[in-house]
């Protein structure tokens, strides 16, 4: 039996649970959060903090159950939200929380869009709440995106009347785009707003593009109620989960309260709390440079190479020069007191870094290798790289892959899901267009194909918003991702006997939505490790979207690994986890850093590019107008800058490591 919570930690908030008193009546959290203007919340994991909520949310349904009341929430929707539905669904499948009690104000949605789209707020809300409890549904209140425009006016003012009549908002659940919003109230809206309609930011139209398959299907409108509306609420939470989010949730919580960041206004509320991942938190002040804050424990030298990191960044000088008063004049001299002198500082943290870089990913041969960060033994190792999507292995660690192959290692790659959603339409079109002149070049049309052909080429033709591509399309999408990650692995020299697709099934939805991981996809990932037995094992290690893919991927291997640990092989296999497509990990962070010359550069951007389904107008780009290419390139060149700018040698390029240990 595979144990699937393996991945689920503490409900304590992490920083929280030892307020120890400080020698003022101060606690430590206060001077930890002194720049913080609304109270934060920091868990480990996202799943830890979405219980917290759900629970917060069942103890006031309770309360006003004992009360003979009814409870009012007000509710988001998204990814954040999923954690914490699923939860209360729980409760009330297995606890018995009722919502018979419960009156609902949804936030927003769309405009135009009919209830009955995938899209729409209205199908998530049935989806992932509403059908599964036993709320009444004269209870539930939703926007509704087909209101006449002339109308509009009007219905926004009903639906503000509507929540002063159930009594107002009780609990406010919210989210927050990276645009700064909190229901669709977009950058530039009002404290005093009120229900509305509103044009949406790009950002978030992007963040949606691909939940609509693509940006241009995505509405340009929405009804939301207003900033007023929300802070009118008896009581916020709001939730950010994911790396994306950390920047966002640094301007809400630490910045002045302005209109370019309409979340942040909820710091005029009494009663908001702000609860965050760790990867959302990443940019908050006590995280970032904690010793600005308080006197530290500076036993950890990963909080020295940090904070010393910092300090080269800050003066810009490299590690060898800083002196004393640099310490001093920047906050650290209780470093600088705790180890004796910045020269012995800055030596241990030179060293420290000199030995994460290696040209020799896995391990080199014949030589001792106390400060190297991969062992030399044995010589030839077996390698799994798993890559989340058939692409994020060239993407991501594409020159150490191309070094590991080279260098002789037996080399596996894993690709965990199919990746067929991120496909276009018109890309299939494509092949199927040359299928066609390729059956009728050669007269032997093989009637099958032929009928399959037609059902693709039809399907795709009369689709519609609505339509989830059909299993054959589907096929040929997930063929198209084979191919070209084969075309690149050939480009590397690897053999297809070493390329596994798993096609986990979590990812077959057919939707962005994908179910959540269940034990055949850990089986899928233990059987494929058992078979191979490798030394090495190398994950995309992403703390972004809970819900996204990769993160789904990540955690499956982890459940797996823990499944797997007591086997004899695991003993001498160590795990590498590089980052996903999008970020790149904190210098302070990275245990080996394997350099690229601009040769290997170049051949890993002709293996990214072999990936040509995911090329310029591919579907899911992001904001981010580069191409995955590019931003692998100024990635690799960014991390190479860093080590040279605090003093390290210069390198064209460099992919970046942290060891997990299982
Ligand atoms: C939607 C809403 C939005 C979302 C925000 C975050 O009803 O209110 O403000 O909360 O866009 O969305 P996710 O959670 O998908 O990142």
């Amino acid at each position: 039996m595979i144990n699937l919570n393996n991945k689920l930690q503490s409900q304590n908030p992490i920083f929280d649970h030892s307020l120890d008193h400080f020698p003022t009546n101060l606690t430590r959290r206060d001077v930890l959060t002194k720049y913080e203007k609304i109270p934060t919340f920091i868990y480990q994991e996202s799943s830890d903090a979405s219980i917290v909520v759900a629970r917060e949310v069942a103890n006031l349904i309770l309360a006003k159950q004992t009360e003979g009341k009814n409870c009012v929430l007000g509710l988001a929707t998204g990814s954040t939200q999923l954690g914490i539905f699923a939860e209360l669904v729980r409760m009330h499948k297995e606890e018995e929380l009722s919502f018979r009690n419960v009156i609902t104000f949804n936030l927003d949605e769309y405009y135009p869009l009919s209830s009955h789209s995938i899209h729409s707020y209205h199908y998530y809300m049935r989806m992932n709440l509403f059908n599964h409890v036993d709320i009444p549904p004269k209870n539930i209140h939703i926007p509704d995106g087909t209101i006449m425009m002339d109308e509009v006016h009007d219905y926004c003012r009903e639906y503000e009347r509507l929540i002063e009549e159930a009594g107002g908002i009780d609990l406010l659940l919210l989210g927050i785009g990276r645009s700064g919003h909190i229901g669709f109230n977009e950058p530039g809206s009002g404290r005093n707003t009120r229900t509305r309609i509103i044009t949406l930011d790009p950002l978030t139209r992007q963040e949606e593009a691909k939940q609509f398959r693509g940006f241009m299907n995505v509405p340009r409108s929405a009804i939301t109620i207003g900033i007023a509306t929300i802070l009118s609420a008896k009581k916020i939470i709001l939730s950010a989960f994911g790396e994306t989010k950390a920047k966002v949730v640094k301007q809400m919580v630490e910045d002045e309260p302005n209109n370019l960041v309409p979340a942040s206004y909820i710091q005029f509320h009494e009663d908001a709390k702000v609860i965050v991942d760790q990867g959302a938190s990443l940019q908050l002040i006590r995280m970032k440079t904690p010793w600005l804050l308080d006197s530290m424990d500076w036993s950890e030298d990963r909080l020295i190479r940090k904070a010393v990191l910092w300090l080269c960044y800050k003066t810009s000088k490299p590690l060898l020069k800083l002196t004393g008063k640099d310490y001093n004049d920047n906050g650290l001299s209780d470093l600088l007191a705790t180890v004796g002198s910045a020269y012995k500082i800055n030596i241990k943290v030179f060293n420290d870094l000199q030995h994460t870089i290696t040209g020799w990913p896995g391990g080199k041969p014949d030589v001792d290798d106390t400060f190297r960060p991969e062992r030399a033994n044995p010589k030839k190792k077996r390698v799994v790289i798993f890559s989340p999507h058939p692409d994020d292995d060239v993407i991501s660690m594409g020159g150490t892959l191309l070094r590991l192959v080279e260098q002789g290692h037996e080399v596996h790659v894993c690709y965990q899901v199919s990746g067929n959603f991120a496909v276009s339409d018109e890309y299939v079109t494509r092949f199927l267009d040359f299928h066609q002149e390729y059956i009728a070049f050669y007269d032997a049309a093989n009637p099958v194909a032929q009928i399959q052909q037609d059902k693709i080429t039809n399907f795709i033709k009369n689709k519609k918003d609505n339509d989830i591509d059909i299993p054959d399309l589907r096929k040929v999408k997930s063929l198209i991702r084979r191919m070209e990650a084969r075309s690149a692995l050939r480009y590397f020299g690897l053999n297809n006997e070493n390329i596994h697709f798993l096609d986990l099934p979590f990812y077959e939805t057919g939707l962005k939505s994908k179910a959540p991981i269940a034990e055949a996809d850990v089986r899928i990932i233990i059987d494929v490790l058992e078979s191979i037995q490798p030394h090495q094992i190398f994950a995309a290690g992403d703390l972004s979207d809970p819900h996204g893919t990769h993160r789904v991927c990540l955690d499956a291997i982890f459940v797996a690994l823990e499944y797997l640990r007591n086997q004899e092989w695991m003993k001498s296999c160590w795990v590498w986890l590089y980052r996903g497509a999008w970020a790149e990990w904190d210098a302070d962070q990275i245990e080996m850093a394997v350099p690229i010359s601009p040769i290997e550069l170049s051949r890993k951007r002709e293996a990214i590019l072999r990936h040509q389904s995911q090329k310029e107008g591919a579907m899911f780009m992001g904001e981010d107008e580069r191409e995955f290419w590019q931003r692998a390139e100024e990635r690799n060149r960014s991390t190479a800058k860093m080590y040279d700018a605090v003093g390290m040698a210069e390198y064209e390029a460099m992919e970046a490591f942290v060891k997990y240990y299982p």
